[in-house]
């Protein structure tokens, strides 16, 4: 069986209880894969992400000779990668495939223009039709040599080359942007600074710093200077808020709710999704909370909650872009409805989340408008059952199989495997907690 052929069938749920805990974030897998290939020795990490896109991650290391295997430490499963030193990447064997990965390719290609070797990177169709030349200029204006498709899709052949500082300010709110040159900083002759319009996610700076470069933040400008190496640590990768995101809008919309998710990342550039729904009316308290590596970890409680919905627009639309799929679905359950603004990225994802999201909105008999650059959809209304498309997105498969749960008989979720990439559990885990 294909992925497209894959289907899962969603009843709805009466209620929604339990405990769960949550895989390691996505975001994070990928920089710590990233950077402790650069460490010299061998680093652990806890709880790195199962999604098939932070896998594309370590194959792509695996190909320039960084070696990674995976243990059992008391029940849980930990990586270990050995790491080459900072400039013990090694001329790759093959094409680097960063599968469907967005955070893969544009994050890797600030390491690999400051590499000694020549390379090529590119991933599969819908990974093809993303903009990448937001990383090639401030790459090219550090000294980078970089041939695009039509100088902008991949795959990128990239040919190593020395690269020097720049002060950049960024055009659009993007941590993969911002990561990109700061990982070719990291390699940069002299400084590098980074002055972003809005504060973005920052597990880049984080663990650069803990893992030991010279990077300082100050509000939303980051400096790092070249010629520092890595040490190889102990890391835990905290659980995707992301990922979470469906379970709270689950348990939101079930008609009786009482549900524990633990283990989940709470980095206050994440956590906006968590403010967003408190203020909307959501009964989520966080029960603990400790920190990890400069990141912070927490337990939350959610309760079945009326919300008002609301609009999200501006700074906010960056900081949700990846939740906002699943709260189109509370919006349309909502007393007042959503409205989405400044959300053109949307279209640019790992399908065009505007169209993905109204078109299967549309087949369970909601109403909605999209936009340009978002969505609006009134409140108050029903779920239909229906045959759902993912159309090869996770977020799509994973926000649908939430709505399904509030539909008014069982729905298909064709292409329903899409969800590992970053979440192969997800099924497994809603099943544990429907009633
Ligand atoms: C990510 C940044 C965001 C987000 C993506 C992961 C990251 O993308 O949508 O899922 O790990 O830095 P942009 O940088 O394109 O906004």
């Amino acid at each position: 069986m294909t992925p497209q052929d894959s289907v899962e069938e969603i009843h709805p749920a009466r209620a929604i209880a339990g405990a769960i805990s949550i895989p390691g974030d996505k975001s994070i897998s990928h920089r710590y894969a990233m950077l402790t290939s650069l460490a010299d020795g061998e680093s652990h990490i806890l709880n790195y992400s199962t999604g098939a896109d932070c896998q594309s991650t370590l194959s792509c290391m695996e190909a320039m000779g960084i070696s990674h295997s995976f243990a059992d430490r008391d029940g849980r499963r930990e990586l270990i990668v050995n790491g080459h030193g900072v400039r013990g990447l090694e001329p790759p064997l093959r094409y680097l495939d960063a599968g469907n990965s967005g955070s893969t390719i544009r994050m890797l290609s600030g390491i690999l223009a400051a590499q000694h070797f020549n390379c090529e990177i590119g991933g599969d169709e819908s990974l093809s039709k993303r903009p990448m030349k937001r990383v090639l200029t401030p790459l090219e204006k550090m000294g980078a040599q970089i041939r695009a498709t039509n100088e902008q899709y991949p795959p990128l052949h990239i040919r190593g080359s020395e690269l020097h500082g720049i002060d950049y300010p960024l055009p659009m709110a993007s941590a993969q942007v911002k990561s990109c040159v700061l990982l070719a900083g990291f390699y940069a002759r002299g400084e590098t600074v980074v002055r972003e319009p809005v504060k973005t996610r920052d597990h880049t700076e984080i663990a650069l710093r803990e893992l030991g470069a010279d990077i300082t933040v100050d509000g939303h400008t980051i400096r790092i200077r070249g010629g520092r190496e890595l040490e190889a640590k102990k890391l835990v990768v905290p659980g995707d808020l992301s990922s979470a995101a469906f379970f709270l809008v689950a348990a939101l919309i079930a008609s009786e709710a009482d549900l524990i998710i633990a283990n989940v990342g709470l980095n206050p550039t994440r956590t906006a999704l968590l403010d967003f729904l408190v203020s909307a009316g959501a009964a989520i308290k966080i029960l603990d909370i400790q920190q990890v590596n400069g990141e912070l970890i927490g337990t939350l409680q959610v309760r079945t909650s009326r919300t008002r919905g609301g609009v999200i627009e501006g700074a906010l639309s960056a900081s949700l872009i990846d939740e906002i799929p699943v709260l189109c679905i509370l919006g349309a359950l909502s007393t007042d409805g959503l409205i989405v603004r400044d959300a053109a990225e949307l279209r640019v994802k790992e399908t065009d989340r505007i169209a993905t999201v109204a078109d299967n909105l549309h087949r369970m008999g909601i109403q909605v408008t999209a936009k340009h650059d978002g969505l609006e959809i009134p409140g108050r209304q029903h779920f239909h059952a229906a045959e759902i498309d993912s159309f090869g997105d996770h977020r799509i498969a994973m926000a649908f199989a939430v709505a399904a749960l509030a539909a008014d008989g069982p729905s298909l979720i064709r292409n329903s495997r899409a969800a590992s990439v970053s979440y192969p559990e997800f099924y497994a885990t809603l099943r544990e907690v429907v009633q």
